[in-house]
């Protein structure tokens, strides 16, 4: 994250921004506005914030998240060259971990934008201890600030990111960005089975209380329960098995539960049903479950305003438009609860994300460029009407 934070700040100089971090390694980058009509408009200082997270899954592809970063710094280097001045600042934001895979608590970076940063994060470990806490401060940051970093809503006009579709659908309808309409909901949540391990060789079958055994049964549950409910995924990422070892009954399991669905209602409900199999799994085997839930995001619909500025932008480039509901999270659900946020959606092969083989073409990145671009203007012309507007 050092290594990238350092490569995308110089770019984002060479295109003509300040550039800071904050304090839990957020990269920041300003472009200022004061074009003309701020004043009369009104929006002197005020910020449209841009971007997307740099962090990545394991093993992952070039493009979710990075891309939308890298468009943004691209957005502002053509309004430097064009030498245009908008009646409103611009601030890329390049998030730290968005992804939550050190913690398992996604959104860390806009949860300190958005003041909605859970203290007692920092005292969760990684897998060799670390603390992050004890990772902020390695990084350069300062996790007794956190609290500071949190934007004033006052001043922002809104948040925009553009996001690889991580789906099939433009692909299906041969468009090259589409529009969200909502971010589906999710809950992550830990699981842990706890048996009793023992010798593989001596102990018969019935006298077992083996914590690896009742988590397959849940696992394969699990997989049942979701494919038979429309709209549900429910997804075992990560297990841990101790003692790990070939020959000892598996005395200790800890899984990971990553469950989504549009309607919050649904998604809570599936929660509480998988949370009865998992228990039912362990019952017949005299093995305890326990399960925390270490995150749960709600559904969140995108600002109607500048979904439908991304909207008349989109149309100046393609014949028309779909608005999409992203099953993938975003940065874009956190700060929704702050500002006004939307979400410019780019194909991408396949639909292929979190894996090497994501691809996007270049000639649909140059038409989300130049989406960008147009919606910007339309921004522009939008602030100053309203404002206008409200003079009247
Ligand atoms: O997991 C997600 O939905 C996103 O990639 N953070
Ligand atoms: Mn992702
Ligand atoms: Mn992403």
């Amino acid at each position: 994250m050092r290594r990238a934070n350092d490569l995308v700040a110089g770019w984002m100089r060479r295109a003509g921004m300040s550039v800071r971090e904050d304090a839990i390694g957020n990269l920041i980058g300003h472009y200022s506005g004061h074009g003309p009509q701020s004043a009369a408009s009104g929006t002197k200082g005020k910020i449209l914030l841009l971007g997307s997270h740099l962090d990545t899954v394991c093993d992952a592809g070039k493009f979710d998240g990075p891309l939308g970063v890298i468009l943004a710094i691209a957005c502002v280097e053509r309004l430097r060259q064009g030498r245009f001045r908008l009646p409103f600042d611009i601030e890329v934001i390049g998030f730290a971990d968005e992804e939550g895979v050190r913690y398992q608590t996604a959104y860390l970076g806009s949860r300190v934008v958005t003041g909605t940063f859970q203290q007692r994060d920092l005292k969760r470990k990684d897998a060799e201890g670390v603390s992050m806490a004890e990772a902020i401060r390695r990084f350069g940051g300062d996790p007794t600030k956190l609290r500071e970093a949190r934007f004033d809503p006052r001043q922002l006009l809104g948040y925009v990111e553009a996001h690889i579709e991580q789906g099939p659908v433009l692909e299906q309808e041969g468009l090259a960005v589409g529009i969200v309409s909502a971010i589906a909901g999710q809950t992550r949540l830990e699981f842990n089975f706890t048996g009793r391990a023992g010798h593989a060789g001596t102990t018969p079958m019935g006298a077992r209380r083996d914590a690896l055994c009742a988590a397959a049964e849940f696992i394969l549950a699990v997989e049942h329960y979701a494919g038979g409910k429309p709209g549900l995924v429910a997804t075992v990422g990560q297990i841990q098995s101790e003692p790990n070892v070939s020959n000892v009954i598996p005395g200790a399991v800890s899984l990971t539960l990553d469950v989504r669905h549009q309607r919050d209602a649904a998604r809570r409900a599936a929660v509480a049903r998988l949370g009865r199999m998992a228990r039912q799994a362990g019952a017949h085997r005299r093995v305890r479950v326990t399960s925390l839930s270490v995150q749960d995001t709600s559904a969140v619909p995108c600002s109607p305003w500048l979904s439908g500025l991304l909207e008349r932008a989109a149309g100046h480039h393609q014949r028309r438009t779909v608005a999409l509901v992203s099953g993938a999270g975003h940065d874009a659900a956190v700060l929704a609860r702050m500002t006004p946020a939307a979400m410019l959606f780019i194909r991408c092969q396949d639909g292929i994300s979190h894996h090497p083989a994501e691809s996007v073409r270049i000639q649909d990145v140059r038409v989300a460029l130049t989406v960008l671009g147009d919606f910007l203007g339309l921004l522009a012309e939008s602030v100053g009407r309203n404002t206008t507007n409200q003079h009247e």
